[in-house]
């Protein structure tokens, strides 16, 4: 199903005037994870979203992850401050660095509670989740209403920079019919390797999107993941299968909310699929390993817009000298080479790379570099 694409980008020949009365108007400026959002929801990346969520929305959202017009959509996308003295009808946006970068037509100002927005989106109002501290750093008060983009910000990644106007267009010059997306905040290991792979022998391409946006602190840095995204694609993916592109947006780690999130913003891009793995968009034990699977049962196939390929956990059995999972692997944990997320992390950092089983030496090699570069 193809979704018509918001653009709320202002057109050129508007853009000088529109710039002027921004300049005029009171302002709000904005945080590098809610400019990302501006900057989606300017471009189609949020489509059907055409601006930060009003009351009836936000409220809907968070109670049963729809908006007011019954369109699925999990997450609250809004504009949170702490006071809203006077903002009148319109407010002139600032990127993090005082540039004028949007516009707002303002429908309402309202209380949005952080907490129980905590507990409906992220299952708990334990402030050591990231989801949860990013949410509670803020205000509360959320203002609503439609947006217009003035400016681009300069993109860390120019050449991964793609709109999802642009990756449709890909997708159909190089006649690709199905699509699958692959979210990730982590290096490409050999286990989203294999399950992209095996997407890959369904499907006509493969759109490898890792979120470029704010991350927390431990998560391995943007920059060292897109030089181990290249050379991996580089030594063992066929590069007419593959388009790797950037996805601009904060991570939530909202979980199973996040996941049906991310599906629906790949399908705003152009995907007909969307890889689901094991807990997906997860940390810490928030989550059950497969509830961002089930999630999806909430929603009818056609209301989506995309299918979601689930997939249990992966993983290398020296005993089957594969990749496999529960369901194709007889044997026991001991032959099974799985590492957390942090045991590689510590890994990397002490010099040591993980084993070829876990990750393509290429990737890891890149990955220890990237690290040392950051300790130094
Ligand atoms: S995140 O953005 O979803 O947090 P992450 O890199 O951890 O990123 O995972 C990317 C995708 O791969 C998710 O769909 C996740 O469920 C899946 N995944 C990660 N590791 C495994 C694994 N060992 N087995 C199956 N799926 C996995």
């Amino acid at each position: 199903m193809s979704v018509d694409l918001v653009n709320r980008v202002i057109p050129e020949d508007e853009r000088a005037a529109a710039l002027e009365r921004a300049g005029r108007l009171p302002s709000l400026t904005l945080d590098p994870h809610t400019m990302a959002d501006l900057e989606l929801i300017a471009t189609g990346g949020y489509s059907p979203l055409t601006g930060f969520l009003g009351s009836a929305d936000y409220q809907r959202v968070i109670h049963e992850m729809r908006l007011a017009d019954g369109r699925p959509w999990p997450l609250p996308i809004t504009l949170r401050v702490a006071v809203a003295p006077g903002l009148g009808d319109a407010v002139a946006l600032k990127a993090p660095d005082g540039s004028i970068v949007g516009l707002l037509d303002v429908r309402d100002v309202y209380t949005a509670s952080r907490p129980e927005e905590a507990q409906l989106v992220f299952g708990t109002r334990d402030a050591a989740h990231p989801g949860v501290a990013q949410l509670y750093g803020q205000g509360d008060l959320a203002v609503g209403g439609e947006v217009w983009l003035l400016r681009r910000t300069v993109p860390p990644f120019p050449e991964l920079a793609l709109d999802p106007a642009d990756t449709r267009r890909i997708f159909a010059e190089r006649g690709w019919r199905t699509v699958v997306g692959f979210q990730t905040r982590n290096p490409v290991h050999r286990a989203h390797e294999y399950i992209q792979k095996a997407a890959l022998e369904i499907v006509d391409g493969l759109l490898l999107h890792p979120l470029v946006g704010p991350t927390k602190e431990d998560d391995i840095p943007a920059d060292v993941r897109v030089r181990s995204y290249r050379v991996l694609l580089e030594r063992y993916y066929p590069p007419d299968r593959v388009l790797l592109a950037a996805f601009p947006a904060a991570m939530r780690y909202a979980g199973p909310r996040e996941a049906v999130f991310h599906a629906l913003v790949r399908r705003n891009y152009g995907c007909t699929h969307f890889i689901v793995g094991r807990d997906h968009a997860g940390v810490g034990s928030y989550y059950g390993p497969y509830d961002a699977q089930r999630i999806f049962q909430r929603f009818r196939p056609d209301e989506l817009g995309i299918e979601p390929l689930c997939f249990e956990h992966t993983f290398y059995c020296r005993r089957c000298g594969a990749m496999a999972s529960p369901k194709t692997c007889p044997h026991d944990g001991d032959a099974r080479v799985t590492l957390s997320g942090t045991k590689v992390r510590e890994l990397l950092r002490s010099g040591e790379l993980p084993p070829p089983e876990f990750s393509r030496p290429e990737v890891a090699r890149v990955l220890a570099d990237g690290l040392k570069e950051i300790l130094a």
